[in-house]
């Protein structure tokens, strides 16, 4: 299936690992020139390289910015050129109890997991809007449908997602600009690796046992597996794609069957 994106330019944030890097590596993949983005120039430069190696004919570049700096957010809606579509991917998770998170934590969840789609969608959702073809997709959660008890700040931001991605998709009316979220689920990205390799250092068993047990506490799923990171990447690109026309406002479920209603 040609998925049609030769010639569009896709910016994906947070890209420099995980789902996000694989969501660009795809699109990268499928013809679209992407831009990454991350934290540091260092990672982001290390990123593109790699991205490169696993696509020869990719065209990628890099933008540097941290979310949780409002300089840092200015300074990249300024540089960002035109994009056709914006993959609203960042998002930092942690498990803590209610109580321990702070106001500040609070904030930071907001600004990087909420804040930042806010404010690419504003700067670029009008462009879109103007040419009459876009796409704005969000990594959503299903943790944003079935909030966790020790991750409810986490979980309050992805809900908030899905109703920032449904009300945008209903500003591009009648044009054919689409704005969607994925509602993924536990996905074995780099991030979440690292928290299994601790996990298991600090039990002192090996990281695949680790690794198992854990999956295997998501009773509901469906896949009893970790999602991998290609599997969300997939979807994104569809997404993306001139080929998913019919798909506005929609939070599109690649959660494994972990949310167990029809609706
Ligand atoms: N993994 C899962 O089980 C899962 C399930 C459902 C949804 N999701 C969602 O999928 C998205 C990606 O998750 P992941 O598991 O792939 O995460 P990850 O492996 O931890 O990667 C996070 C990426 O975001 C970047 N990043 C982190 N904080 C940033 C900030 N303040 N500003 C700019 N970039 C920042 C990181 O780059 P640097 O470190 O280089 O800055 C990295 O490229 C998130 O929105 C998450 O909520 C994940």
């Amino acid at each position: 299936m040609d998925l049609g994106l030769t010639g569009r330019t896709a910016f994906v944030s947070g890209s420099t690992q995980g789902l996000g890097h694989a969501i660009a590596r795809t699109l990268a993949d499928e013809g679209a020139a992407v831009v990454l983005n991350g934290r540091s120039e260092d990672r982001v430069e290390d990123a593109v390289e790699r991205l490169r190696a696993a696509v020869p004919s990719a065209q990628v570049e890099g933008i540097a910015a941290d979310f949780a700096d409002q300089g840092d957010v200015h300074r990249l809606l300024q540089s960002i050129g035109e994009i056709d579509i914006l993959v609203n991917n960042v998002g930092i998770f942690e498990v803590a109890a209610f109580e321990d998170v702070s106001d500040d934590d609070w904030q930071r969840y907001f600004d990087v997991n909420l804040m930042s789609g806010v404010r690419l969608s504003r700067r670029l959702l009008p462009a879109m809007l103007e040419q009459g073809w876009g796409r704005i997709v969000f990594v959503g959660s299903e943790s944003g449908v079935n909030v966790p008890a020790d991750m409810t700040h986490y979980g309050a931001t992805k809900a908030a997602m899905l109703a920032l991605s449904n009300g945008l998709a209903k500003a591009t009316r009648g044009t054919r600009v689409t704005v969607n979220t994925i509602l993924g689920g536990p996905t074995y990205s780099d991030g979440v690796a690292r928290t299994v390799e601790l996990i298991a250092q600090a039990q002192g068993v090996p990281v695949d046992e680790a690794k198992s047990a854990i999956a295997a506490r998501n009773v509901t799923s469906l896949l009893q597996r970790f999602i991998e990171p290609d599997e969300i990447a997939s979807l994104a690109a569809y997404l993306a794609s001139p080929l998913s026309s019919a798909i506005n406002g929609a939070a599109v479920r690649a959660d494994g069957g972990t949310l167990t209603t029809t609706l």
